[in-house]
């Protein structure tokens, strides 16, 4: 089996993480009897700075033929963020209907959790961010731009088809986990009663389509203090646009790091290829040190095995990263360590061939 993967590292430390999980990769695929063939695309903040725009007028035509996607990061201080995330994120998500954005927060042994008294294997959840529409949808303007009368207007877009079918996607998802079957719809309906009431209507209405799983309701501002105050009581949670973004940096810091945190862009209908990414940014205060934690990276290229019907492979992954986490053999400044992106990819890899080595062991006898 050969997968078609179209590579975009981006910016910034996406050129250090995106190599690092490729080996992690390649190395599943030899022990699970897969290949890759990877295509590397230049697009980002270099490309603007070459040919004025992000990523080229084609760039969806050209991508559509891949399996799949594997992002790194963008962003870069010489270029205003809006720029940069509109010119090349944004219009991929949008324009592949990638609409169910996942992203699991789980905090595995032998990281440092920085809410006190909170147990390895204590927190496990998974937020599922609409990706598609809300506060994201590019609906505004400037009128009046620099002058003293400026008027600045940004509209927030919540259809009934978008919404549904992120708030079903989040009940099939706490069924597939059958973890604590538990789905927790986050808004601020108290203040934003259009768009936010319109949503807490869809999800009681959806909710009825999934009597086995329980429910519950939090404005966002009490969601993030119960991911605080009580974060080993999630399940499943799901929310908008910007309200899911927001939390899932939360919930990285929860657990640990975002240098530990994957995300999925996906199009469940696979009409179009799903993308994989780190949740993380371009992180230009670390950029060239060679101390990016590549764990994210991996973790989202295991969640995109998962994906392709690789889940032996995604599971030797996981373990892997969770084996070296809980050894401490290899960890990057961010957890603690004094460890390199290189250093971390190695245990990875070594521990990755360990264990097919134990796998070869079992079958042989
Ligand atoms: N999906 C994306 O590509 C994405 C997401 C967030 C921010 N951004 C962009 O990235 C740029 C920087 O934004 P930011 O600083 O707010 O967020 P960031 O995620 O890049 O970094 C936040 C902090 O976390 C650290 N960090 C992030 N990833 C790490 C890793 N793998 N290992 C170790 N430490 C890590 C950084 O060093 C920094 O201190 C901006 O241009 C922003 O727009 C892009």
């Amino acid at each position: 089996m050969m997968y078609r993967v179209a590579v975009i590292p981006g910016d910034g430390i996406g050129h250090e993480v995106i190599p690092a999980a490729i080996r992690v990769l390649e190395a599943a695929g030899q022990r699970g009897g897969f290949q890759f063939e990877w295509e590397y695309l230049p697009w980002g903040s270099e490309h603007y700075f070459e040919h004025g725009r992000m990523m080229p007028a084609d760039a969806l035509d050209r991508l559509r033929p891949f399996d799949v996607i594997f992002f790194g990061a963008v962003g870069d201080p010489r270029i205003q963020d809006n720029v940069t995330l509109n010119g090349l994120l944004l219009p991929i998500r949008r324009g592949f209907d990638q609409y169910a954005c996942v992203r699991p927060a789980v905090l595995y042994p032998g990281v440092r959790c920085p809410l006190a008294g909170r147990q390895p294997g204590e927190i496990d959840f998974t937020v599922v961010r609409e990706n598609t529409e809300g506060e994201y949808a590019q609906i505004g303007g400037l009128l009046y731009p620099d002058g003293p009368h400026e008027v600045a207007m940004q509209a927030a877009m919540f259809t009934r088809h978008g919404t549904e079918r992120v708030i079903r996607f989040a009940f099939d998802l706490a069924r597939r986990r059958n973890a604590k079957r538990l789905v927790t719809s986050v808004t601020k309906s108290n203040a934003q009663g259009f768009s936010m009431g319109f949503w807490d209507r869809v999800f009681t209405e959806v909710a009825r389509e999934f009597p086995d799983i329980r429910t519950e309701s939090l404005l966002v501002d009490a969601a993030c203090m119960d991911l605080v105050r009580r974060p080993q009581d999630f399940d499943v949670i799901v929310a908008s646009n910007l309200f899911g973004d927001i939390l899932t940096d939360l919930s990285a810091a929860i657990t640990g790091s975002l240098g530990l945190a994957p995300s999925a862009n996906l199009n469940p209908t696979r009409t179009f290829p799903s993308m994989f990414e780190p949740v993380h940014g371009s992180a230009p205060d670390i950029v060239g040190r060679g101390i990016a934690n590549p764990m994210a990276t991996m973790l989202a290229g295991a969640m995109m095995l998962d994906f392709l019907e690789q889940p032996t492979a995604a599971q030797a992954i996981e373990s892997a990263v969770r084996h070296v986490l809980a050894s401490q053999s290899a960890l990057t400044p961010d957890l603690g360590g004094t460890g390199t992106t290189e250093t971390v990819t190695a245990a990875v890899l070594d521990q990755l061939n360990k264990d097919q080595k134990v796998y070869a062991g079992k079958g042989a006898k």
